[in-house]
């Protein structure tokens, strides 16, 4: 990289945006060098996908100027972002299904002359660009029958196919297994070595270390800081992120295990449309331990922990809690025997949006005494106890009788936590426990899990986020097509766990 002697490749000045009264991007000024892998990170809602969509041209900026490779450019929409050399590959693909490689790739290509020219030009193209860097895919394979990595080379090939010579990615690991990810980031190293420029956003500080040479870190709106990557550490971006300092490493002694609590037998369950999710699956979890089940996505974690949770009928095997076969029982029952469940999909299972708060801190638990007799709830017990576990959890604004649609993601969690963890239970299933959650309450939330464990009670943990699984976890098992296919402890490498969730290994 000889970045120093250039113009940078992107300078974004005083960029303001509002959507009404969330003011998204506040004064932004950012250079991006010629050549350069510059990551930007920050906390959910930060303004990141906004200011990259101002950049190519989704949103227009409500004032600040854009200049490309020392030149101000007007950026209305994203073909002229494109005619700037900018491309972008966004969290959802935007690539037609059912449509192969090669005419996705050609699918709306900037000038006639490439149709005039024809599929075989585009294939010739395509063909040499597949080898410049190293983005290998079948230009005649369907898109909906490739894997997520696959599809995400797609995008970047369309791109580089439109003449992208600055490529910005947004969030584009959080689909990919461990080995993908490690094979896009060798992807953006030959786009720099070819001198192109790359912007990378994401919330991984691992990312950001890993592959990026400059880092930017936004924060409300507000860009906060640039760093050369080499100068920086995880500690001192995770505090530019949150604003305080912040615990990554989950602190945690060595478990003391007891009795199984749960035990699950050749347990095989089937979605909706009869597919076998769950595939003869047999495990224990020992009271005063965490057993974390690690996998992609889609590998049946969810259908293991609806049966589990009496949410879903499994269609053969065993589920014993504390050595009584409980299969099939429904989630009011369940809880009576001491399960206590954090959904890993809050919106639809764990929260009632439009109820307020105090509600939904008793929901599920809405009988016991404490909240009233009969059939009726005492709204002010209800309260009383919800605030209690607003300050004990710290769940903001601490209004009670606020709409629980207008928590964010991170407090809404803690609003599930709280509820779930303090009811006293005996075993505690846990999914995506921090999915969309800010750095901050990750770190929260976790120790309240690790304290529940401490506490002597069972905690069955899935997350797809690998390092969520190696630092709560006592012992792993990683979850593939359906089945258990190993048992490791947590301190196993990355690149073992990853394989093995690809399948590959066992
Ligand atoms: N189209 C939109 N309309 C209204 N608010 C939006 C829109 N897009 C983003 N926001 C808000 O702007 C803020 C920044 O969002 P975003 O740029 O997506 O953050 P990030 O990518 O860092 O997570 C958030 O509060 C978000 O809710
Ligand atoms: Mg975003």
């Amino acid at each position: 990289m000889n970045a120093t002697s250039q113009v940078p490749a992107i300078e974004l000045i005083g960029i303001d945006k509002k959507f009404g009264a969330v003011h998204a991007n506040k004064n932004i000024n950012l250079t991006v060098a010629k050549g350069a892998i510059h990551g930007i990170i920050g906390e959910n809602g930060a303004g990141k996908s906004t200011l990259m969509s101002i950049l190519y041209g989704f949103y227009q900026a409500d004032s600040g100027a854009i200049h490309v490779n020392g030149r101000p450019v007007a950026i209305h929409d994203s073909q002229s972002a494109i005619a700037a050399g900018i491309g972008m590959v966004h969290q959802h693909f935007m690539l037609v299904e059912n449509f192969t490689v090669l005419e996705n790739v050609m699918l709306g290509a900037e000038g006639g002359a490439l149709l005039g020219k024809g599929t075989e030009t585009a294939r010739a193209a395509l063909k040499k660009l597949e080898e410049d860097y190293e983005l290998e895919v079948d230009p005649d394979a369907v898109i909906e029958e490739l894997p997520v990595g696959l599809q995400q080379r797609v995008e970047i090939l369309k791109a580089m196919y439109r003449g992208a010579e600055i490529l910005i990615l947004d969030e584009p690991t959080g689909v990919l297994t461990p080995s993908e990810a490690d094979h896009l980031f060798k992807i953006l190293g030959v786009l720099r070595d070819q001198g192109k420029t790359v912007v990378l956003i994401t919330h991984k500080l691992r990312e950001i270390m890993a592959i990026t040479d400059t880092v930017s870190v936004m924060r409300r709106g507000e860009m906060v800081a640039t760093r050369k990557t080499s100068e920086t550490t995880v500690e001192e971006l995770a505090e530019l992120m949150v604003g305080r300092r912040v615990l990554l490493h989950v602190e945690k002694g060595a478990a003391k295990p007891g009795e199984v609590f749960l035990s699950v037998r050749n347990l095989t369950v089937k979605d909706s449309r009869g597919v076998t999710m769950v595939d003869d699956v047999s495990f224990d979890v020992r009271a005063g331990e965490i057993v974390g089940i690690a996998g992609v996505a889609g590998n049946g974690q969810s259908e293991l922990l609806e049966a589990i949770t009496g949410i879903r009928k499994p269609a053969s095997g065993e589920i014993l809690i504390n050595g009584e076969p409980v299969a099939g029982f429904d989630p009011a029952r369940l809880r009576s025997l001491g399960l206590a469940h954090i959904p890993e999909d809050r919106h639809h299972m764990g929260l009632v949006l439009p109820f307020e708060e105090s509600l939904n801190a008793i929901l599920g638990y809405h009988h016991d005494e404490r909240y009233g007799k009969g059939l009726f709830l005492d709204p002010d017990a209800v309260r009383r106890a919800a605030l209690d576990e607003i300050e004990k959890y710290d769940i903001r604004p601490p209004n009670p009788r606020l709409k629980t649609a207008n928590f964010s993601g991170g407090n809404q969690q803690k609003i599930v936590v709280a509820r779930e963890i303090e009811r006293d239970p005996k075993l505690l299933i846990v999914g995506q426990p921090t999915r969309g959650v800010d750095i901050g309450a990750i770190e929260f939330i976790h120790r309240r899990i690790v304290e529940t464990r401490d506490a002597g009670k069972a905690v069955l943990l899935v997350s797809v986020e690998l390092d969520e699984i190696r630092s709560l976890s006592d012992r792993v098992l990683v979850m593939f097509a359906g089945k258990i296919v190993g048992e490791k402890t947590p301190d196993t490498g990355e690149q073992t766990l990853g394989l093995m969730m690809a399948g590959i290994a066992a």
